[in-house]
């Protein structure tokens, strides 16, 4: 980290000037100028292109950007990481996803010990335990095989599980049915499992800490519609496996050690997906494709670590993301995949994006004097189009865009992926240049409806293109954004590995919930809107 505090370093008081001589500046003179900013403006990194053409920089911008990351020293942030420094430091941990994926005989010490070992012993474990399954030689309590897995965990715990289940449906088992459960909203559980049958059902709970809520409510309830089902606690160790770090709450719970697949506290739950939180993926795509998975990860990581700042994608959409946040004080980001296996990634990448920089102290816990994390949403294309565009392309908010399109379809079907792709280019072009008053006059529209009708254009985007959405390119895909959070926030000089923000809500619910269930009126000391709302809620409920 930078001794000097970020909005005082020489870089960004040069991009604040920067701001202001660009801000009005707009994309159709950017490119009538410049008839080679999109050459020049695009990399390849690990089989992804980046065309980062449309947006409102100039190569001062860039250059200064890359200074500013630069000074902020991103470089030995990022060494330091790769390195397994205990860089979670309000955790005191290290932050070692990118040892999940290192190949086997490649070696990362945490605390002088090499943990890439008991990585591939891990991805051995989840292999050979994946592949009874899908054979059938799993056998349930009653001798049935398993058909269903249900993944029960929220968060990390399942965002990645889902995530990758939808975007990797081609490549699943489809005789297997895969299921998942979060919220601790009953009707998840209840209509996960209305139609499974407890002989052939398969849980697998997953979570880091074997502490949350929600997790072990579902746990619970699963525990117990499998006893209802089968009539006996020796069930439990034929149709429960846990994914977990917490071996003591694991065998607390009734599951055999044996049948947990363990991993460290070195990875974060939103960077969870590639380790054995991911035993449902693997289950689903089988173990081959997992690790063509794993493998995508890691070349993208050699690419953040290896590759100049210049012809770096996670630090060049890091560093354009960061201009719009901070300079522009954009606040958000729309992610629109045109895939419709990619269905789940927004969702996916509020978690790794929102619980990792929506912070506003520094790490020596002053209160940051500038704007972090933006909000991240998004859909699948085309379906966006119908529905939120309008405000992206006629709105008063700038939202950046981040494009995310497939050369080749894995359903090729009439012309269905031609018409995809010439939405996503026509989307991000009618974005960066719009339509003039001129040109809508020019097009016979009376004077009344010009305003109604023109674009302002000058709305920027990134569009992030691969061959197609196998598993090494969602590996790809993932770890892209997991170095452009990581380097956002060493700019930003935050904890992008802490969550504490999700406590407070946490600890009053504990408080809250004898409240609501006692059968006495109990003392209530809130504020008097959650008191009134609690004895309306006890009201309606009878009590
Ligand atoms: O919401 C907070 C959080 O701690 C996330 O960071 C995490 O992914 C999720 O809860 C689930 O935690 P666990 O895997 O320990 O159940």
């Amino acid at each position: 980290m930078s001794p000097v505090p970020l909005s005082q370093r020489k870089a960004w008081r040069a991009l604040e000037e920067e701001y202001r001589s660009v801000q009005g500046c707009h994309l159709r003179e950017f490119f009538s100028m410049d008839p080679a900013r999109a050459g020049r403006l695009s990399c390849e990194g690990a089989g992804l292109y980046l065309d980062y053409s449309k947006h409102r920089v100039t190569d001062r911008t860039l250059t200064l950007l890359r200074a500013l990351a630069t000074e902020s020293g991103l470089l030995d942030a990022r060494e330091a990481m790769f390195r397994g420094d205990r860089i979670n430091r309000t955790e005191d941990r290290a932050v070692l996803h990118t040892a999940l994926r290192a190949p086997r005989g490649a070696q990362v010490f945490v605390d002088g010990r090499d943990v890439v070992p008991e990585v591939h012993e891990t991805l051995d474990r989840l292999s050979a335990f994946a592949e009874q399954v899908r054979t059938g030689a799993w056998k349930g309590f009653t001798g049935k095989p398993v058909r269903n897995v249900v993944n029960i965990g929220i968060g990390g715990s399942d965002l990645g599980p889902v995530m990758a289940f939808e975007a990797l449906r081609p490549y699943v088992m489809r005789d297997l049915v895969i299921r998942f459960v979060s919220n601790v909203d009953g009707t998840d559980f209840a209509e996960a499992t209305r139609d499974l049958d407890p002989a052939e059902t398969l849980f697998v709970v997953s979570s880091k800490t074997f502490t949350t809520q929600e997790t072990m409510t579902n746990a619970l309830s699963a525990r117990t519609w499998c006893l209802v089902g089968l009539g006996s606690d020796a069930a439990v160790a034929r149709h429960f496996v846990a994914v977990s770090t917490n071996a003591a709450k694991v065998e607390a719970f009734g599951i055999d050690p044996r049948n947990m697949f363990g991993f460290w506290d070195w990875v974060g739950g939103r960077y969870s997906m590639d380790s054995a939180i991911g035993l449902s993926t693997m289950i689903a795509i089988g173990p081959k494709a997992f690790r063509e998975m794993l493998a995508g990860f890691h070349a993208m990581d050699e690419h953040f670590r290896t590759a100049p700042l210049e012809a770096n994608l996670p630090v060049t959409m890091a560093l354009l993301g960061l201009w719009y946040a901070s300079f522009f004080k954009a606040q958000t980001v729309a992610v629109l995949p045109y895939d419709q296996y990619l269905k789940r990634f927004p969702a996916y990448l509020q978690q790794l994006t929102m619980e990792s920089n929506g912070k506003s102290v520094s790490s020596d816990g002053r209160p940051v004097d500038y704007a972090t994390g933006p909000v991240y949403f998004g859909e699948p294309g085309t379906n966006g189009q119908h529905s939120f565009y309008q405000l992206i392309h006629q709105g008063t908010a700038l939202v950046p865009c981040d494009f995310i399109a497939f050369a080749r379809s894995q359903n090729p079907l009439g012309r269905h992926h031609d018409m995809l792709l010439a939405n996503v280019l026509a989307q991000a072009e009618a974005l960066a240049f719009g339509r003039t008053a001129e040109e809508v006059r020019g097009e016979g529209v009376p004077e009344a409806l010009v305003p109604h009708r023109t674009f302002p254009g000058n709305r920027p985007s990134s569009l992030i293109l691969a061959e197609r959405l196998d598993p090494a390119t969602l590996g790809k895909l993932v770890a892209l954004y997991e170095h452009i959070v990581f380097t956002q926030g060493v700019i930003w000089d935050i904890n992008s590995f802490d969550q504490w923000g999700v406590e407070l809500g946490k600890a009053l619910a504990s408080r809250i919930l004898p409240e609501l269930e006692s059968g006495e009126e109990p003392p209530l000391g809130h504020d008097s809107s959650t008191n009134a709302l609690i004895r309306r809620i006890r009201g309606m409920r009878g009590k």
